[in-house]
């Protein structure tokens, strides 16, 4: 295949052009590479292929920052190659799951706003290389992102030098879609003057010094489809109770009929909570979110969603052919921006956001644990969940009440790992119903949790538990030390149900 110069608008930049494998040979034991994608979009590809072949004959290890969980199994091609000395903010790959649950590496679980912040600051190592997807370079250097921004925008600013991917897969459309805004060092910051979800207040680029693109790639490969599952019943049923307390709050006056922008975190449950809109009475909706996936343009299509502010597009593959196809129909609703501004405390308070991510566990007082199984092993990581949480006007965190066929319940009586205080969580909602949590203490929390939200075949043994716990008495009643007696039970019996293991 012939490569598409074209794309390089700078004439100067077109000698540039290298092989992967002449790319990857540039690369040195313990260099920090920053590399373009969040969740499955926008990753480069050929450049991983070939350091993993490089890593074939050679021994090196590199920290690897990205935006969030990279596609095209990059992340699974790291972890068996082993040259991963440290990896964040983000991964959802199972082997490189069981390689950082193994030690194998170092993993730093990390609230996805805060890498570039923290790179501004020289907290983390400085970055040796951006290596970056790209729909094109302008005239002037600047470089078009693909289907996500992610972090991209911070490693070019902060590396030492940027290797370009150029993928001819991606459409040219996507021009005009990305708004790259740049903060000021703290200290010296203006607030970020963004007040509704479609303003643009940046460039359409990644701005910078041509001389600064030492090499420039080709590659065809297409974005990873998502791996969402469709809705089930458990999870229409979550949608539907999620919908009808969206309703209360409008007919109480605390919403306004078109609701407040929404945000949805990356799994299957909060898909389908997405899809839930559809079927609702709901018009003239925006999204404010880090990912778009396929329940976002189905919305679109329906008319229902107005506007979308993402950072990344993750589609299934059908969804993909449809929206790329028909891409100039989707430009208008749409714009992509750095993961600090979509994740930014200061706009998601600004906007008043209604944030929708998903626990793996939740306790009898509102404590979430969204990432850590058992309390060890860390299944994704937090991704924008606390961004969003913490800040959002409504925070609401949905899972299903029990897992792995019912021996696990989801509502436990002290979460194994915190990632979501008390203080975060407004309104959980599981299959059963929902629980609204805002304004209660923890002893009014308690039996709302069990009688909405537990399933029902766990429901006797929560109470058991709280029983015990107010014998012993205090602000937040526990016996410390059946406190994770249920997650004990399940490791050496394989149930947490009690009625079982007696
Ligand atoms: N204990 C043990 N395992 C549990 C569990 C529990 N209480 N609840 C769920 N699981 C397991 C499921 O059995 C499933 O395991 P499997 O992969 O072996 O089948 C797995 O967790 C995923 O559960 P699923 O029901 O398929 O949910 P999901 O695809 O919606 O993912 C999270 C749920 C929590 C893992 C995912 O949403 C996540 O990583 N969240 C944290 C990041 C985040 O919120 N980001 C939002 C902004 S991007």
């Amino acid at each position: 295949m012939v490569n598409d110069y074209s794309r390089i608008l700078n004439e100067g930049l077109r000698e540039r052009v290298v092989p992967a494998d002449v790319a990857a040979s540039w690369i040195e034991n313990g260099m920090t590479l920053g590399l373009s994608g969040f969740t499955r979009a926008g990753d480069v590809k050929a450049f991983p292929d070939a350091l993993v072949k490089r890593a074939e004959t050679e021994s090196f290890k590199v920290n690897v920052f990205t935006g969030a969980s990279l596609g095209s199994d990059v992340d699974k091609m790291f972890a068996e190659a082993g040259i991963i000395s440290k990896r964040l903010p983000f991964q959802a790959d199972a082997t490189m799951r069981r390689e950082i649950n193994d030690g194998a590496f170092h993993f730093v679980d990390q609230h996805l706003s805060h890498t570039a912040e923290m790179l501004r600051q020289k907290v983390l190592p400085k970055v040796d290389y951006a290596i970056l997807e790209a729909v094109s370079i302008k005239e002037d250097g600047t470089i078009i992102p693909t289907t996500s921004v992610g972090n991209s925008l911070a490693f070019a600013q902060h590396a030492d030098g940027i290797i370009v991917e150029i993928n001819e897969s991606q459409p040219r459309s996507l021009e005009g879609v990305h708004d790259l805004y740049t903060l000021d060092q703290q200290g010296s910051r203006d607030p970020i003057p963004l007040v509704s979800p479609e303003d643009k207040i940046g460039t359409s680029g990644i701005q910078v010094d041509p001389d600064k693109i030492i090499g420039i790639i080709f590659t065809s490969q297409l974005d990873s489809p998502s791996t969402i599952v469709p809705p089930d019943q458990d999870t229409r049923l979550i949608a539907g109770h999620l919908i009808d307390f969206l309703k209360e709050e409008v007919e109480i006056g605390r919403l306004p009929q078109n609701l407040v922008p929404l945000q949805s975190g990356i799994g299957s449950v909060a898909n389908a909570v997405f899809h839930g809109l559809l079927e609702s009475d709901f018009e003239n909706l925006s999204v404010y979110s880090e990912v778009l996936q396929d329940a976002v343009f189905d919305l679109i299509d329906a008319g229902k969603v107005n506007f979308a502010s993402g950072c990344s597009i993750t589609l299934s593959e059908e969804k993909m052919k449809q929206v790329f196809s028909n891409f100039e129909n989707y430009r208008d609703h749409l714009v992509l921006r750095p993961q600090e501004i979509s994740n930014h405390p200061e706009i998601i308070r600004r906007l008043g956001l209604i944030s929708i991510n998903t626990a793996i566990e939740m306790d009898i007082y509102g404590n979430v644990n969204s990432t850590h199984v058992r309390g060890t092993k860390m299944m994704n990581g937090i991704g924008g969940s606390g961004d969003f949480a913490r800040n959002a006007r409504v925070g609401i965190f949905v899972t299903k009440s029990i897992a792995k066929d019912g021996k696990v319940s989801s509502i436990v009586p002290f979460v194994s790992h915190v990632d979501h205080t008390e203080h975060d969580v407004d309104i959980i909602v599981t299959e059963q119903g929902y629980a609204d949590l805002r304004g209660l203490a923890p002893r009014e929390r308690v039996e709302l949790i069990i009688s909405r939200c537990a399933h029902p075949s766990y429901r006797e043994q929560l109470y058991d538990y709280y029983q015990a716990a107010l014998e012993r008495g205090g602000h937040t009643p526990h016996v410390l030390e059946e406190a994770l007696s249920w997650h004990i039970g399940y490791e050496k019996e394989g149930t947490m149900q009690k009625l079982v293991r007696a």
